[in-house]
């Protein structure tokens, strides 16, 4: 096969978007629009990418890094124009696949399928094409009595017998890169929109002797995205996409159309996802967990046989067989090993529980390190912040921290040591030591009855 390389467009401002970034960071699933095309394009064959960029310059080449090129295109002039920009990074010759950055459903597969028809036909351009009932604002495909493709008419330049034709131009295509060179030298701006369109070079090829055709592509994959209702729409498709994905790989989903999945999470198999959660960024979740309902999981790892119920896990590592929720939230750079229990309304915080303890509710706890087999009472709390700074709390293993215990750090309890319920430990506690820290109780008898008598009561 010749060699194949892409050219996406996306210099465009988005105007439509309302928005201080460039329309293509926008994300769909979690991944910036352009982005999902470049690995389609990858995906399909491609072996360098060349990216024009303008608007939002910096952006875009921050969201995809050094793995494609980039050309510069300052001033917007057209689609045409973007790609002269272009045309510097391309071979001698050769096939390219042109395709914009606001086309997110776009699948590889359609691409490989392109290519591959432009290729067995022996065509110079092919069109990917669709049929649409209502074709407003796309150029439109304009055949001749035997079904040739000639041109592409832009709407704003088309008659009203061409306005008619359903069938548009999605704005992807592979050219022969000799006759696309040539054809760049003759593209003009003489048109309604005082624009280089990309779009003459169908006609201009043509008119070079060259062959034209034209793939009918499936319109979900081809809507592009001008603004933020459509942005929503392409997400509730790619939601679908990924959530079928998962379920052919062995996960239950519950009711898929309210389970909120990015692009690069994983799930084992047999996990089951109940409505309500949203696991985003890179997160990795084992099998045989049950996550949700209503849970939220962002750059996670969760190991295997889970349970995450009505709680928050955030940028943390969670181990086998741990329990977490109802309501429970897990804040940044915790670790959670196996067989641990977090209870509701417990907030841990860059914290490690080893193996087998026990935070079963109503409890705070930061900048901790907790043995193993450590049980902290109800309310019980890590006093972590003075103020100004932020302080340790170590606990031993077996350590049992009685119920409503304030540990004022820095503060280091021993293995096996126990805390009297109701303690505030501002001083370190020795291995298998008991300590308590609160007056002892004194009870008043017959304090009431001699109150009455008073009349104070
Ligand atoms: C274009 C096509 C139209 C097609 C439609 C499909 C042309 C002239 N028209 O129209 O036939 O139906 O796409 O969505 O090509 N861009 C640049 N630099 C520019 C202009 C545009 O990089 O100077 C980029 C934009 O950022 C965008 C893409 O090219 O990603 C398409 O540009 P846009 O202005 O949206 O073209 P349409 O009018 O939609
Ligand atoms: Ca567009």
């Amino acid at each position: 096969m010749e060699e194949l390389v892409s050219v996406i467009l996306a210099a465009g401002l988005g105007k439509r978007m309302k928005s201080k970034y460039p329309k293509v960071v926008h994300k769909v699933c979690g991944k910036p629009m352009v982005k999902w095309v470049v690995e389609a394009s990858k995906k399909a064959g491609s072996k360098e990418v060349i990216v024009v960029v303008g608007h939002g310059r910096e952006m875009v080449e921050e969201v995809l890094g050094d793995e494609v090129k980039y050309a510069y295109q300052k001033v917007q002039l057209g689609t045409g124009h973007a790609v002269m920009m272009a045309e510097e990074f391309l071979p001698l010759e050769g096939m390219v696949l042109i395709l914009t950055g606001d086309t997110p459903l776009i699948t590889s597969d359609t691409l490989r399928k392109l290519v591959e028809y432009h290729i067995s036909e022996g065509n110079d351009v092919t069109i990917l094409s669709s049929i649409f009932d209502d074709p407003t604002g796309y150029g439109r495909i304009i055949r001749d009595e035997s079904g040739n493709v000639v041109k592409i008419v832009e709407e704003k330049d088309a008659s009203e017998e061409e306005k008619r034709v359903k069938e548009i131009n999605s704005g992807m295509y592979v050219v022969d890169i000799a006759k696309l060179r040539a054809a760049l030298k003759e593209i003009t701006n003489d048109n309604a929109q005082g624009e280089y369109y990309l779009t003459d070079a169908v006609e201009i090829i043509r008119n070079m002797g060259g062959k034209i055709g034209a793939v009918v592509g499936e319109s979900e994959e081809i809507i592009g995205v001008n603004s933020r209702v459509q942005l929503s729409v392409a997400e509730k498709v790619m939601r679908r996409r990924i959530n079928e994905k998962h379920m052919e790989n062995g996960v239950t989903i519950i009711d898929p159309d309210s389970t909120y999945i990015d692009a690069e999470v994983e799930i084992g198999r047999d996990t089951v996802i109940l409505p309500g959660t949203i696991l985003q960024g890179k997160t990795k979740i084992g099998e045989d967990c049950e996550i949700g309902p209503n849970s939220r999981i962002v750059d996670s790892t969760i190991g295997n046989g889970c349970s995450v119920t009505y709680s928050v896990v955030l940028s943390s590592s969670v181990g086998n067989n741990v329990k977490i929720g109802p309501f429970a939230h897990i804040r940044p750079e915790s670790v959670i090993k196996n067989n641990v229990k977090i209870g509701d309304f417990v907030e841990i915080k860059k914290s490690v529980i080893d193996e087998g303890s026990k935070v079963p509710h109503l409890t705070y706890v930061g900048d901790a390190e907790l043995g193993k087999n450590v049980n902290m009472g109800c309310g019980s709390i890590t006093v972590n912040y003075d103020g100004k700074q932020k302080h340790k709390t170590i606990i031993g293993d077996n350590v049992f921290v009685g119920c409503n215990v304030n540990l004022v750090a820095p503060v280091k309890i021993g293995n096996n040591a126990y805390i009297a319920a109701g303690s505030t430990i501002t001083e370190d506690v020795p291995e298998g030591a008991l300590a308590i820290a609160r007056s002892r109780q004194t009870n008043k008898e017959g304090w009431v009855e001699e109150r009455i008598k008073k009349g104070r009561l």
